[in-house]
């Protein structure tokens, strides 16, 4: 190999072996998140089917705990058994529909009942006690296998 070949390949070399360090000291301090991630949303932890449908967790965890708790757009609700068909399932949104306070599940007495005014609510949402005069939001909800999935279009 020439000399001038040589020095050719090695500055070559020299050059390449500086472009990560050159690359890392244009990106971001250690800690700080990228212009690229702050600019990304979030990846949301589940998604909407094309059928409305979106997975909300296990029929494990419905079972051990007797309610499952969910959001669906961004609204707290819970997925129930049907008390009737067991087999059957049906997601209720807990707020309340005379002012908007969030409505507790009192699982013994299967009945919804709002702190804020003392409304109560049957587990399928249904006025059982004013002044709340409208029936909470449900939404259908069915099993695949053990994954629980909630319609957000029902
Ligand atoms: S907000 Fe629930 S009864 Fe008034």
């Amino acid at each position: 190999m020439k000399r001038r070949n040589f020095f050719s390949l090695f500055g070559l070399s020299w050059l390449t072996s500086l472009f990560p360090i050159a690359l890392s000291s244009c990106s971001s301090q250690k800690g700080e998140p990228s212009a690229a991630s702050s600019n990304t949303p979030p990846t949301p932890k589940t998604s909407v089917r094309p059928d409305g449908y979106m997975s909300v967790g296990s029929v494990e965890t419905l079972d051990r705990t007797g309610f499952l708790a969910v959001k669906i757009s961004d609204k707290s609700a819970i997925v129930l058994r049907d008390s009737v068909r067991p087999n059957s399932l049906r997601a209720v949104n807990l707020t309340c529909t005379h002012a908007g306070c969030l409505v507790d599940w009192e699982s013994k007495d299967k009945v919804f009942t709002c702190p804020c005014h003392d409304s109560q609510f049957s587990s399928d949402g249904k006025v059982r006690q004013g002044p709340a005069l409208k029936p909470l939001q449900t939404y259908l909800a069915k099993l695949e296998g053990n994954t629980i999935f909630v319609n957000v279009n029902s």
